[in-house]
């Protein structure tokens, strides 16, 4: 299903800081998706880990797919503009009852892009995602108050890259839940609070997070790197990849190896730590 409406996603996002449900591509390919995950996992002995849930795109054809899915695209399209680069993806899997979860933050504070304001996040559901997996929570109209104080707690359930955690008062019989079936999407602005709390169901639980800005925005903390997903990038202000040949290709390892270390660079500078939490 393509948008039909783009200005009425256009104006929901504008005054709601997201939009869902969107359906990307039907139940079966949502499947057979997971089945190329299931069978990539299979490949490395078990669920992705570390550096291997950041920036799939880069490592698997699959994966490199989803991040320049049309019907995604047009949603994107019609909250950001045309000329729409994909930043980085971050896989949020939670395993059946396997107690992860995911602080109330935005997702602003720590990326090092400017402007905040043209930064969005499309999550892509491979599995069913009802309320009870821990779908997202997010707060209407919060992306409209700017960035707050965010403590790092690096708490090992937190499935953040610094288990950061926003430091106001988040009422949560105010936040509006995000369940998914396997195949949508919800677009989600950088500077909206959201959360999510454990997976109580017996599935897992899929969702790629796909970060998406237009050319125009700059990474001020590191050279970064992008892929350039549709449109024209004029401002050359990150270093264009191209998808990979192959699943795990000795090119493809090297290209994820090269942006992870620069992601990580941005992630954690102003910290003491070494490196982002497993
Ligand atoms: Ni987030």
């Amino acid at each position: 299903m393509s948008i039909q409406t783009p200005n009425a996603l256009a104006e929901a996002y504008a005054r709601d800081g997201f939009y869902f449900p969107v359906r990307a591509m039907n139940e079966a390919e949502a499947l057979s998706y997971r089945q190329r995950l299931e069978a990539s996992e299979m490949a490395l002995g078990g669920p992705l880990k570390s550096a291997m849930r950041t920036d799939v795109h880069l490592l698997f054809t699959w994966a490199d797919e989803l991040i320049r899915n049309e019907n995604v695209l047009d949603a994107v399209e019609a909250a950001i503009g045309p000329n729409i680069l994909c930043w980085i993806t971050n896989f949020f899997i939670k395993e059946p009852k396997d107690g992860n979860y995911v602080s109330w933050h935005q997702d602003a504070t720590y990326w090092g892009l400017e402007p905040h304001d043209q930064v969005l996040t499309a999550w892509l559901a491979l599995s069913d995602a009802p309320v009870e997996s821990g779908a997202m929570k997010f707060l209407a109209g919060s992306h409209r108050e700017g960035l707050h104080a965010h403590e790092d707690t690096f708490h090992q359930n937190n499935l953040l890259s610094r288990g950061q955690e926003i430091q106001v008062e988040v009422d949560e019989s105010l936040a509006t839940d995000i369940p998914l079936r396997a195949g949508e999407f919800s677009l989600h602005h950088v500077l909206m609070t959201h959360g999510s709390h454990p997976n109580t169901t017996d599935d897992r639980r899929i969702g790629l997070a796909i970060r998406y800005i237009p050319t125009t925005v700059r990474q001020t903390k590191v050279r970064d790197t992008a892929v350039l997903v549709r449109g024209v990038d004029e401002y050359g202000h990150f270093d264009l990849l191209d998808g990979p040949d192959a699943d795990l290709s000795e090119r493809a390892l090297a290209t994820h190896k090269d942006a992870n270390e620069r992601l990580v660079k941005a992630l954690l500078s102003g910290t003491d730590k070494q490196q982002l939490r497993d």
